[in-house]
Formats: C-alpha cells, sequence, structure tokens
C-alpha cells in the first residue's frame, strides 16, 4: 500500500487543470492500447475541507476514520492537515503508526475487538478504545486494563444512508449497569461516543446524540468523563440533501447547550467521507454494451427509438466502489438523447451493478465516464475478484497549494511541533488562507 508508485503525486503547474491531467491520462492509456479505470485524488479538496472544518467546527477535533479511505496520499495528506486518526483494527493501527502517526492521535474506535489486536494497541501505546458492551469490558481488563475507555452509545440512525446502530452501541437504559460493571473490573472511562450513521440527512440527529450522550455523563458513576465523541456522518459532497455548514451549526448549538467551553470537555469527532468523497473522480472505461428494446432483447437498433433501455459494463464496479448509488457520472463523449441506462460492473455476479434507472446520452464502447464523488468507501472495499485489477490513483495538487504551502512548511518543521488544533494555528490559518499544513511532508 505504501509503495513509491502509489504515493507519487502530480503537481498541477503551467495552469493546467484536473481535466487536463484526465484527458492526458486517457490519451496515454489509448496509447498503450489500454482502457484500465483509474481514480484521481484531488488533494486541494482535501485541504480546502480541512479549512472548512476548522472554521465550522471549531471545538471538534478531527480524528480521520482510516476505513473511508487509507489510501497512501489520503493519509499523508491527513497526517499533513495534523488530524488524529480513528483506526478499527490492528492492521489500521499499524498503518496509521508505520506513517508517524503519535500513539496519542489515535482512538480505536471498534467496539468488538480481537484479543490479539486489543495487546497490540497496548503494546504500541494506543490506549483510547471504544467499548460497548460488558463482555468487551472483560476482553479489555485483561488485554489492556489501563486503557482509557469510551463508550459508544446506539443513537437515533434513522435518517441516514448507511445505519449503524442495530449492530453497535450500548442503549442508554444499559449505561448504569455498564459503568458498574467497568467500576468493579477498575477500568477508567473517559468519555462517550456515537455514531449518528454515514450520510445523516438529519441535522438534529446529532442533536439528539448529543443530548444522549449528556444524558450518560451525568450518571457517571463517579467516573471523571472528558471527553466526547461525536463520530462521523456528515456530508461529503456539495449536492447533499443537507450542507456541512448546516449540520455543524446544528451541533455547534448542541454542544453549547449540553457541553458549554467551561465544561472542560475535549470534544472529538471520527469524519471520513466529510474528508474524502468530493476528492476522488473515477474515470472507468465502457467496456461493453447491450441494447434492450421493449423487453426483449434485439441486436438490430431501431434508429432514434426512445424506449430503447442501455446497458453498460464498466470495467470498474462494485467489488471496486460500494455506496455509488449516490454517484454522479457525466458522459466525456456525449450526444443529446438521453436514454434510461442500467450501469454494471464489470465482475460475473448480477449484483455487481452500479445504476438501474440512470438518464444517460448514448455512450459507446470505449467511452470514457467521469464518475465524481467517489472516494469514499471505494478504494477501500475494492477487491480482485474475477482477475480485475484494483484500481489505480492519481494523486494531483495544484502548484498554487504547493508553492503556497512550501514555505511555510519548512519553516514549520524546522521551528516547532505545530499543534493544528490549537486556536492560535486556527485563525493564522484563516488569515493566510492555508494551513501550515506540511504537504512537504508528502
Ligand atoms: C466507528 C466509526 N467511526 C467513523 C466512521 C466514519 O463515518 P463517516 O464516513 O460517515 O464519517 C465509521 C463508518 O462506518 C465508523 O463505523
Amino acid at each position: 500500500i505504501l509503495s513509491p508508485e502509489n504515493c507519487d503525486i502530480e503537481i498541477l503547474d503551467n495552469g493546467r487543470t484536473i481535466n487536463d491531467f484526465i484527458d492526458n491520462k486517457i490519451q496515454e492509456l489509448g496509447s498503450k492500447d489500454s482502457e484500465q479505470p483509474f481514480y484521481v485524488a484531488n488533494l486541494d479538496d482535501m485541504v480546502k475541507k480541512h479549512l472548512r472544518w476548522l472554521t465550522a467546527l471549531p471545538r471538534v477535533k478531527p480524528f480521520y476514520a482510516l476505513k473511508c479511505n487509507s489510501s497512501p496520499a489520503v493519509l499523508r495528506t491527513m497526517i499533513a492537515l495534523g488530524t488524529g486518526f480513528d483506526c478499527a483494527s490492528k492492521g489500521e493501527i499499524q498503518l496509521a503508526l508505520s506513517l508517524g502517526v503519535a500513539p496519542d492521535k489515535i482512538i480505536y474506535a471498534h467496539t468488538t475487538k480481537a484479543r490479539s489486536h486489543i495487546k497490540y494497541a497496548r503494546t504500541h501505546g494506543v490506549n483510547m478504545m471504544t467499548f460497548d458492551s460488558e463482555d468487551e469490558l472483560v476482553k479489555i481488563s485483561f488485554c489492556h486494563p489501563t486503557a482509557r475507555l469510551v463508550l459508544r452509545i446506539a443513537v437515533d440512525d434513522t435518517c441516514s444512508v448507511i445505519r449503524l446502530s442495530s449492530k453497535f452501541g450500548a442503549r442508554l437504559g444499559t449505561v448504569d449497569k455498564l459503568l458498574g460493571r467497568a467500576r468493579e473490573l477498575d477500568l477508567d472511562v473517559i468519555g462517550v461516543s456515537f455514531h449518528v450513521g454515514s450520510g445523516c440527512t438529519e441535522s438534529s440527529a446529532f442533536k439528539q446524540a448529543i443530548a444522549d450522550a449528556r444524558h450518560v455523563f451525568d450518571i457517571a458513576l463517579g467516573f471523571q468523563m472528558t471527553l466526547l465523541d461525536i463520530g462521523g456522518g456528515f456530508p461529503g459532497r456539495n449536492d447533499f440533501k443537507v450542507t456541512f455548514e448546516e449540520v455543524s451549526e446544528v451541533i455547534n448549538g448542541a454542544l453549547d447547550e449540553y457541553f458549554p467551553s467551561d465544561s472542560e470537555v475535549e470534544i472529538i469527532a471520527e469524519p471520513g467521507r466529510y474528508y474524502v468523497e468530493s476528492s476522488f473522480t473515477l474515470a472507468a472505461n465502457v467496456i461493453a454494451k447491450r441494447v434492450i428494446l421493449d423487453d426483449t432483447e434485439h441486436s438490430e437498433i431501431v434508429e432514434n427509438s426512445r424506449d430503447r433501455t442501455m446497458m453498460y459494463y464498466l470495467n470498474d464496479g462494485l467489488y471496486g466502489f460500494i455506496f455509488q448509488c449516490l454517484c454522479s457520472m457525466q458522459a466525456v463523449k456525449s450526444s443529446e438523447q438521453k436514454y434510461q441506462s442500467i450501469i454494471w460492473g464489470p465482475t460475473c455476479d448480477s449484483t455487481d451493478k452500479l445504476s438501474d434507472d440512470y438518464w444517460l446520452p448514448e455512450l459507446h464502447v470505449g467511452d470514457w465516464l467521469l464518475i465524481d464523488n467517489s472516494g469514499a468507501y471505494t478504494v477501500s472495499l475494492c477487491t480482485e475478484y474475477c482477475g480485475f485489477e484494483r484500481t489505480r490513483i492519481y494523486p494531483v495538487v495544484t502548484a498554487e497549494t504547493w508553492h503556497q504551502c512550501a514555505p511555510i512548511v519548512s519553516k514549520r518543521v524546522k521551528s516547532t511541533n505545530c499543534d493544528c488544533f490549537s486556536t492560535e494555528c486556527s485563525k493564522d490559518l484563516a488569515k493566510k488562507d492555508l494551513h501550515c499544513m506540511l504537504l512537504m511532508k508528502l
């Protein structure tokens, strides 16, 4: 995963745009008689997202959720931006540590962990971890008795695209029993976490969840609780039903009400989708096509018939990028007339379907589709099923961003370890428009 060719960053200079980069890449592939799909990772987009975060949620420290997209350029950018990290397993902890992330900037945010993974966390100084059951507490008391525990509660996730509360989180009614058990086992519970579900469409879900967390703080059973973790669920694309700023406003209001600044509770979050969804574009090739007429397949196509349904087969699909029911597509080559189109992935599995009902201009074998907002839960879920290679990622950054950052970066690297969460730094950032985000480290 850390092979140098996967980490190469292309600096877009002389006014070159991402579209120019994509066009060139497609031409280059054509000249090699290849139609391999590829992703372009727009690192400027991630930097802008971070600036928006610092502005909209100044009290909340982001711990980026690796599971969402752990490609090297993404992780290195997040490290450069100075965020913490949410890891779900030994493998993710290993990856973060290997890139130089300090153990105290990691939360092991999985409530059902393997014993060997907990022991690995302890040996490597990763102490903060979540739990939601008595059995997990018992396991932790054997494997990492000095862990700093965060109780994950189940919250209303009914308005989210990916719901999580049926699998994770303690019900509020069980909290005092769980805390009592933690006390018996002489464990340290430092706070509460929740996740409203990924792709949350209702900002009020955050407000209710924060109120629920307050309830747990009030029970506390003698534990000194100092941490609130508001999880993930933040929108990752600009055309989503609710904007990041709208969600943030509700969160800030709820934090002020239930956890005012003078309560001295540290607030963190575990955003995944927010940082990466809009920064990736997938370029996939139409490798095959079928035309369906009136439920019957015909080899002869009736010219100009509007009743036909098109079936396109792309060379990246469900096994390459799941959750893309949300995706938006843009035809590179197109005619004006649009047809109902079914879009399939390349594998032999009939569930490898990307869209059932997408209206597109007619495409032809060899055309390329650019699929925006492809950065969340895509590359991290990729398999090589049916022998299709993993899709390559090309990270790009504009020369403007790169050069604006470089001098600030080298100065900071020499002088100090910047604490990117400090208020002073956030102000500095807003002024300079670009963070001390250590892109040099990339
Ligand atoms: C524990 C945990 N934290 C954070 C995330 C990231 O969520 P999102 O991508 O919606 O921000 C997930 C996603 O499944 C998760 O399970």
